[in-house]
């Protein structure tokens, strides 16, 4: 038996196909453009994306016999409106999670409407990346579209749509729309009222590891596959990433640094963070999760190499950081280039070095970004941690997950132990299991992720460093809080 898992990512679809023992197989990845068409906005068109998973899985299964596949599962980007007119028709490209263009709707919504009432009717406020704002930008600068919206879906369900004709989405990312009662699972009607849009515009609601129906004819045989194979709801990224790296159930943790960076805590009953600093989402495991996410983790690291040192050998440049100078470093990097959402919750914060002196060298620049990620996840964490949340250790994954160095900074700033698992395609692997767990393969969840999920590699704090860097980190804090008011002054 095979399965095929989907990770609709921001800056290409991975595919990846698995064996029915956790193998993976083969895996594909086709890019699509990303639009910035004012500075903070970050939209995308879906077709693209339908396009890059239309032809990429024949691509993906080159080699292999089709009959053999039995489900597909997708991992998508979070929080991004994709908007359809009642004859299927995209409206607008979608606006992504990354989008910091409402910032005066998520000031309507957290300042008028009041953080109260919107952690009473979703467990969350709205940040700029949600969907709920988006809605209401939309409502007030293209009343014409807005109108003309005949189904509201995010980005992977539209993949879902496209494959199965069904308009669905899970909990796990719905959760991120700020339209969700996440505690009970349904649709919030008064964040649906506030937002002038009805229950009808809205996808059917399933668990992710729930089968939402099978390929419809003409697209199974464009892609070559049997009408039979099993399409499940899927997950956000993040809830995703968490199954394939096996934190599902209660307590476990799975950081990500990806394009985003997030820190996900699994748990089995529902939890709110009183200041809404961390998300209270559902799990695609069935159960709940708090997490905190950072707007750009691995994209900043790029952006560093790529555009400003304009080099694409990452490892080369990682390879003139000296081990000595972990936890020694003077020069801080702040990760904000896209603002930033957990835990400061501010679209108009900006990237900026600072701290160089005659001597700095181009080694202690590109650690400090590595060390300024890091040390932005530790934000997070410690929200949790101030919430009584124990985090013994936890997994890391994303591409950011291929430096050694990286996770190396990453266990000494927290000091915990993080273990990398032995397939680590995140979202792609767990959308994989959970389309086993929707086919019967497996009887839960967490029964896949027990049976599939194991570890590879470990990195282990070090006293020593542990050290250095707190006193690091209380500095890096000290940052942020000092450069506030001027941020919005640069704009
Ligand atoms: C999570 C979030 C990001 C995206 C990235 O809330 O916005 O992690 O899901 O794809």
């Amino acid at each position: 038996m095979l399965y095929i898992g989907v990770d609709l990512g921001t800056s290409a679809v991975k595919l990846l196909l698995m064996d029915g023992e956790g193998a993976v197989k083969h895996v594909v990845s086709r890019e699509y453009p990303l639009e910035f068409p004012r500075p903070g906005w970050s939209q995308q068109a879906p077709e693209d994306w339908k396009n890059a998973v239309l032809e990429g899985i024949p691509q993906l299964l080159e080699g292999f016999d089709a009959n053999e596949v039995r489900g597909i599962g997708a991992g998508g980007q979070m929080h991004g409106l994709v908007v359809l007119d009642e004859n299927d028709c995209v409206l607008r490209p979608a606006i992504l999670w990354n989008d910091g263009r409402t910032a005066k709707e998520v000031e309507y919504l957290n300042g008028t409407v009041g953080r109260d009432r919107l952690s009473r009717y979703t467990a969350n406020i709205a940040f700029a990346g949600f969907t709920a704002p988006k809605l209401l930008w939309m409502r007030e600068n293209e009343p014409e579209l807005f109108g003309r919206i005949a189904k509201i879906m995010l980005p992977k369900d539209y993949i879902n749509y496209v494959l199965t004709g069904v308009h669905c989405t899970d909990y796990s990312d719905a959760s991120g729309m700020l339209l969700l009662d996440v505690e009970h699972k349904r649709w919030s009607k008064e964040m649906l009222e506030l937002c002038g849009v009805t229950e009808e515009q809205m996808p059917k609601l399933f668990e992710s590891y729930e089968a939402v129906g099978t390929l419809k004819p003409d697209v199974a045989r464009r892609l070559g596959l049997p009408e039979t194979v099993t399409v499940c709801a899927g997950a956000g990224d993040n809830a995703a990433a968490a199954v394939g790296t096996g934190a599902v159930g209660a307590g476990r943790c799975n950081i990500s640094l990806g394009t985003s960076g997030t820190i996900f805590i699994s748990s089995d009953r529902f939890g709110v963070d009183p200041n809404n600093a961390l998300h209270a989402f559902a799990h695609a495991d069935g159960g709940y999760h708090l997490m905190g996410c950072m707007l750009s983790a691995a994209s900043c690291n790029k952006w560093w190499q790529e555009e400003i040192l304009g080099t694409d050998d990452y490892q080369t440049e990682q390879a003139g950081i000296d081990l000595d100078r972990l936890g020694r470093n003077h020069v801080y990097f702040l990760p904000y280039l896209m603002g930033e959402r957990s835990p400061i919750n501010d679209t108009g914060a900006r990237g900026c070095f600072i701290g160089m002196t005659m001597d700095t060298t181009r080694a202690d620049m590109t650690q400090a970004v590595l060390e300024g990620v890091a040390f932005a996840i530790r934000d997070s964490f410690e929200v949790a941690r101030s919430l009584g949340v124990e985090i013994p250790r936890s997994n890391v994954c994303g591409g950011g997950s291929r430096s050694r160095l990286w996770k190396t900074i990453l266990a000494n700033i927290l000091g915990i132990p993080l273990d990398t698992a032995a397939t680590e395609q995140g979202p792609g692997c767990g959308g994989a299991i959970l389309a086993m767990v929707a086919a019967g393969r497996f009887p839960s969840v967490r029964a896949a992720a027990d049976a599939l999920v194991s570890v590879a590699d470990t990195v282990e704090p070090d006293a020593r460093l542990t050290a250095l860097y707190e006193e690091r980190y209380r500095q890096f804090r000290e940052i942020y809080p000092a450069c506030r008011a001027l941020f919005p002054k640069l704009q």
